[in-house]
């Protein structure tokens, strides 16, 4: 794995370091001890994830690149662009897929301002400033912070248009419950004639899926495992990695990819600045990550719940990846 040196970590703002703290007493106090993957992503996490991004496993990554730059016309020709609008990144990360539609907006004159929203303070401030290098004179008004949190500013400060873009199959990392929740409350946040582009990992091969997220050169558990050391860091916590194992499982009867971190020993935790602990037992397991994968019938029917109409679908040539556009009406 590549070594690379990292600049400090932002802080977090009191507000997110609260939430941060409150989920993992909560995940942690439950018979199936859970940490949210909301949290991977400090500095350290977020150039792990571009990384993984890389791996010859991660195929997610490859398959809707293929889908931006091969139908990228038909993409953007589907945003039904003739009055100006934002163009809401939900989990932008370093949005390298994004880009390849933002360029293609540039040279085709679009008229839209690019709103990249992401939890991760540093991932948010390398972008805009890779943007700002690379892509001169694009409006971009970025939001920090939780995605519904940043919607409702975003609602405060711009009555344009909205077209959300939901990459990467983020929306699989909700139990498949939540997904429909999650939706019916972004449905919230839009009016008839915005458009949602989401991004979902199809069912395939389980061994092709579950590679992916246990690569040969372990850098998604080195991903996993940087969940610990930011807490640690975070909150003077006592985990000792090396007392863990990663473990990934892939239930093609449920769709259901599933990250863990396991314990080798008995332990006892202590997060001394949460005033916390908590014990371990040898070989119980905490859930780091779902991952969830999809067929076309349960998009379908998730749009249909949520109140969205399919738009169009985009696949790649295995059909490994769909980005649909829906659209509010
Ligand atoms: C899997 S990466 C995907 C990045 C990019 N969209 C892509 O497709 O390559 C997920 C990104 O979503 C962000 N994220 C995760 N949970 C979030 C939340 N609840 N609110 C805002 N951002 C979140 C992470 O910080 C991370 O940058």
């Amino acid at each position: 794995m590549k070594t690379e040196i990292y600049s400090p970590a932002l802080s977090l703002s009191t507000a997110a370091k609260d939430q941060f703290a409150h989920d993992i007493i909560a995940g942690l106090s439950q018979n199936q001890k859970t940490l949210s993957s909301k949290y991977f992503y400090d500095g350290m996490g977020s150039k792990l994830f571009q990384q993984i991004m890389e791996l010859p496993e991660y195929y997610l990554t490859r398959t809707e690149t293929e889908i931006f730059t091969t139908q990228k016309a038909a993409i953007i020709a589907a945003f039904s662009a003739a009055t100006p609008f934002d163009l809401v990144d939900l989990g932008s990360g370093d949005a390298a897929k994004t880009k390849i539609l933002l360029r293609a907006m540039r040279e085709r004159a679009v008229d839209f301002t690019y709103v990249p929203i992401d939890i991760s303070p540093d991932a948010v401030q390398e972008l805009q400033q890779s943007l700002a290098a690379e892509m001169v004179g694009l409006a971009v008004a970025p939001l920090t912070g939780d995605y519904f949190r940043a919607l409702e500013q975003l609602q405060t400060q711009s009555s344009n248009r909205k077209v959300l873009l939901f990459l990467g199959s983020n929306i699989g990392n909700f139990p498949y419950p939540e997904i429909k929740v999650f939706l019916k409350k972004l449905r919230h946040y839009l009016v008839p004639g915005d458009q949602i582009l989401i991004g979902f990992d199809l069912k395939k091969d389980p061994r092709i899926i579950r590679a992916a997220y246990d690569d040969a050169a372990g850098v998604t558990a080195a991903f996993n495992f940087n969940l610990l050391r930011r807490i640690n860091q975070t909150f003077s916590g006592n985990f000792k990695l090396p007392l863990f194992k990663h473990f990934a499982e892939y239930n093609p009867a449920s769709g259901e990819m599933k990250s863990y971190l396991v314990s080798t020993i008995n332990q006892q935790i202590i997060l001394q600045d949460l005033n916390f602990s908590f014990k371990l037992q040898a070989w119980e397991a905490i859930h780091t990550e779902s991952s969830y994968k999809f067929s076309e019938k349960q998009i379908q029917e998730l749009a249909r719940e949520a109140n969205l109409e399919m738009q169009v679908l985009f696949t790649d040539a295995q059909r490994y990846f769909a980005d649909i556009i829906f659209n509010v009406s």
